[in-house]
């Protein structure tokens, strides 16, 4: 493995200077030190736009215990059928696995579910960036008569009279059961939802044994096509907004577009913003398909071919695509110390069913 490693290393390094995916460009001392410095930094410099998860600090656990609550309870919704959890489903990814969104007596958007997973590393929040903070972003959903359809003053009414509500939110804010405290103690949850430790993070962080040679190999590749332009930071995604087709109109020739696919532009009523979108994290990807802000795409497979086509301008041979899929396949990390996976939600419905 260490030979490969190196070889990796050493081609990572002459990418640096062949391709200019980094902010500026390094000068020979730099990728000097790269070959004589030990693995495991080398491979954080030349990973440079992309760093491992760092584990959330600094939270009230009390708070994130009253979050977890409400994030799986239909009080927030106006009929008492729908919670957080129905559509961003934590042991399936933090989304639905559905191609739209399925709200409050069946409303649906076509609208592809986020996960719900490092929402906090993103630098704003929905496909359209229209939340600037997870507190923001809870009124959302709660207000949206295709969702939650509740009110705020229903949903502060029916916290307040629920005696074990009404204790916590007094022992934990001055304040009591308001819009704010409910968003905050949600926002708090949800920045307990990091999925730290993937293989790659453990790769990045000088685990040479961490990836298959074939991860390794995809991962190259991401960084020499470019993905890592638009995909980076912690998130692998979520610190920037982009057109959807910058090498070739992904819309074009459709008489079907939607509110949705307008992306930003409904924010700023930008000529520029139309159909630009948050790119999305890359984190946990295995787990949440379909893909893209319409579910156009059914597998990583199609994904990665609608990207390199459209975000690229290129095709690749089957075996590019399949290194990229096994690349994104060791993006999957665990969360409260468990490997996310499909397989326990598939183990769970199972029980359910034979429950039932
Ligand atoms: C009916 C399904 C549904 C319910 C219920 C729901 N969501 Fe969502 N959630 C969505 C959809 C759809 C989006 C994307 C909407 C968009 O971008 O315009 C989203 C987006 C988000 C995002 C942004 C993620 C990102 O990457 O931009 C967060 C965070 C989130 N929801 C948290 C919550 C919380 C907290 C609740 C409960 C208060 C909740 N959601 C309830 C469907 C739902
Ligand atoms: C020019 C910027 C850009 C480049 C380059 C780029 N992407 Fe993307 N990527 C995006 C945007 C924007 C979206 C969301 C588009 C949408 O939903 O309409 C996206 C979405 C995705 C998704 C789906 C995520 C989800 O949750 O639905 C995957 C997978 C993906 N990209 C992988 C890749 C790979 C692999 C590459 C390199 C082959 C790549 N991207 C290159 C901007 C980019």
């Amino acid at each position: 493995m260490k030979f490969i490693i190196t070889i990796a290393v050493i081609a990572i390094a002459g990418l640096v200077i062949a391709v200019s995916f980094f902010p500026s460009s390094p000068d020979t001392q730099f990728v000097e030190a790269q070959r004589s410095s030990p693995p495991a930094e080398t491979i954080q410099q030349v990973f440079g736009p992309i760093q491992p998860i760092q584990a959330a600090v600094g939270l009230d656990p009390d708070k994130v215990s009253l979050g977890a609550q409400l994030f799986s309870d239909p009080i927030l919704s106006g009929d008492n059928t729908i919670s957080c959890a129905t559509c961003h489903r934590l042991e399936a990814g933090g989304t639905n696995g559905l191609p739209m969104s399925v709200g409050i007596a069946g409303g649906i958007q076509q609208i592809n579910v986020p996960t719900v997973f490092n929402s906090s590393l993103n630098f704003v929040q929905f496909w359209d960036g229209r939340a600037k903070t997870l507190e923001e972003q809870v009124s959302g959903p709660v207000e949206n008569p295709l969702e939650m359809g509740a009110t705020w003053s229903g949903v502060i009414n029916r916290v307040k009279a629920n005696s074990d509500y009404a204790k916590k939110f007094s022992d934990l804010y001055t304040e009591g059961v308001t819009k704010d405290s409910v968003s905050h103690a949600l926002a708090e949850f949800e920045r307990s939802l990091t999925t730290p430790n993937s293989a790659f993070d453990r790769f990045l962080k000088g685990d040479e044994n961490a990836l298959s040679e074939e991860q390794v190999a995809g991962s190259i590749l991401f960084q020499q096509l470019g993905c890592v332009r638009c995909h980076q930071g912690q998130g692998i995604g979520g610190n920037m907004f982009q057109r959807m087709g910058t090498k070739k109109d992904y819309f074009a020739g459709r008489n079907d577009l939607t509110v949705h696919d307008m992306g930003r532009f409904n924010v700023t009523g930008d000529e520029y913003d139309r159909h630009r979108f948050k790119v999305p994290s890359l984190r946990n990807i295995a787990l949440t398909a379909p893909y893209f802000h319409d579910s156009s795409a059914a597998t990583l497979e199609e994904a990665i071919q609608t990207m390199t086509t459209y975000q690229l301008g290129r095709r690749l041979t089957e075996q590019e695509q399949q290194l990229l899929v096994s690349f994104l396949e060791s993006l999957t990390g665990e969360y409260n110390g468990t490997k996310l996976s499909l397989e326990a939600s598939v183990e769970k419905d199972d029980q359910n069913g034979k429950q039932l």
